[in-house]
């Protein structure tokens, strides 16, 4: 069973160190999270998840990793200035604010009163000064995409990697949206994470591209581990898609709050090339008001068939980190009977664990064990398949209960008798986190063990 309440989760979160409310000890910041060690972890392993399986494995996506704070010009002519906004809405009794579109029945969420303004554009992006002059002009944004970093940098990109169509750029990183009402959890945050990637194609094959990276990006939702009947397709209706889109499908994932926008897969079309590589009075904006500030690259791709410079095509699956971070955790999260208790057990996909294993001495006090799984977790560390962790608290129910919590998949125990048979015969127990089987392993073929294990999941 999934969860089923976020509050469990949030509790967990907390408990085990996953995730904590930003600012905390200063009463917090409203939409703003730090992840803590385990959450660190098991964040910094869906991205790399994400960049094997959009980079490494694939011969035609480069990577990027390009900056935050970004010339206001890039979001004028991408676009965001005049429509990246939310419709607001002011409740006239308790003088609270809200997002139009997410209020029931037309009620104030806080004080169920019916007298609320007439909606009002609220432009979600954060400005901030750059230097020490601030005026009207000289603010940059920070960015409310990743996208548009891949897009101006279309042509450095091309140039120092002669691609030829189709290619895809891929980026992750932080994004920044002033939510009107930041809410769920790690759900809907103004600071958050990006998996993005542009891929560029020839005009015309847009579509077919489009949905074969619609099927892609699904059964890579279903690799870390959420099951099909969690996760849905959504073909945005006309009318609700953004200003560069000409169709987007959103996977959905059934979050307990409801069943939400886990990724949107766009085509972009021309939209961000061109609006880049365009004059603002051929955008209909009025000129800039700092003097050569119009864009001086053209980002086209030379087609050696026609011998013409064209503008490609951008299919864009973009996935929210803290969004997939909050569905593994759900899918993951299980309360089971074990005998007269329940246990509570993150069952993650091994790759995503935030500790591959944990090396637990049997006995805090004893040298002779702790020196021997010192040595243990020193070797399976140095093989590189992430975090293995030394747990010293002489208490192995605790110490299981801890592990089953924060998804270990592995418990290695050393005992007395691991440290008084022969360096031949000396072996530990290991313990699975979902069957809880016991199973003695020679520590001489424990590291092909734990190579063997983390190879197959
Ligand atoms: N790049 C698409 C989005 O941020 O929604």
């Amino acid at each position: 069973m999934p969860a089923t309440s976020m509050q469990d989760l949030v509790a967990l979160c907390k408990r085990r160190g996953f995730i904590f409310q930003g600012s905390e000890i200063y009463g917090g910041l409203q939409g703003i999270y730090d992840y803590g060690p385990m959450g660190v972890e098991l964040k910094n392993n869906l991205k790399a998840a994400w960049w094997r399986a959009m980079v490494y494995e694939r011969d035609d996506v480069e990577g990027l990793d390009a900056s935050i704070l970004t010339n206001r010009l890039v979001l004028r002519h991408s676009g965001h200035e005049a429509t990246f906004v939310d419709p607001m809405v002011d409740c006239r009794k308790c003088k609270s604010r809200w997002r139009a579109d997410q209020l029931k029945d037309g009620k104030c969420d806080k004080c169920g009163a019916t007298d609320l303004t007439e909606p009002r554009p609220f432009n979600l992006m954060f400005k901030t000064t750059v230097g020490p002059v601030a005026d009207d002009e000289s603010f940059a944004y920070l960015r409310p995409e990743t996208a548009q970093g891949i897009f101006t940098n279309f042509k450095n990109v091309l140039d120092a990697t002669s691609r030829k169509l189709p290619f895809g750029i891929a980026q992750i990183g932080k994004a920044f949206r002033n939510e009107i009402t930041p809410r769920n959890f790690i759900f809907r945050v103004r600071e958050f994470e990006q998996m993005e990637l542009e891929y560029f194609v020839m005009p015309g094959v847009d579509e077919q591209a489009h949905k074969d990276w619609v099927a892609r990006r699904l059964a890579w939702w279903q690799e870390q581990g959420l099951t099909s009947n969690h996760l849905q397709l959504f073909h945005q209706p006309a009318e609700d898609l953004s200003h560069y889109s000409k169709a987007t499908t959103d996977i959905l994932y059934h979050f307990p709050h409801g069943v939400e926008e886990l990724e949107g897969i766009a085509n972009r079309t021309d939209f961000d090339l061109g609006s880049h590589s365009k004059k603002p009075e051929e955008l209909g904006l009025s000129a800039h008001v700092l003097p050569n500030a119009d864009s001086v690259t053209k980002l086209t791709y030379r087609d050696l068939d026609s011998n013409k410079d064209i503008v490609p095509f951008v299919i864009e699956p973009s996935a929210g980190v803290d969004r997939g971070v909050l569905a593994v955790l759900c899918e993951a999260y299980t309360e089971e009977a074990v005998g007269d208790s329940t246990r509570i057990v993150l069952k993650l996909k091994p790759h995503l664990a935030p500790i591959k294993a944990a090396v637990i001495p049997l006995a805090r006090n004893k040298p002779e064990l702790v020196d021997v799984a010192q040595q243990i977790k020193n070797s399976l560390q140095k093989l590189g398949l992430g975090r293995v962790l030394l747990e010293n608290t002489g208490n192995i129910g605790k110490a299981y209960r801890r592990h089953d919590e924060i998804g270990t998949p592995l418990c290695i125990t050393i005992d007395f008798e691991t440290v008084e048979q022969s360096p031949a015969s000396a072996s530990v127990t290991v313990r699975n986190r979902d069957t809880m089987a016991q199973e003695r392993v020679l520590v001489s073929e424990l590291a092909s063990y734990f190579q063997e294990f983390y190879s197959q999941t």
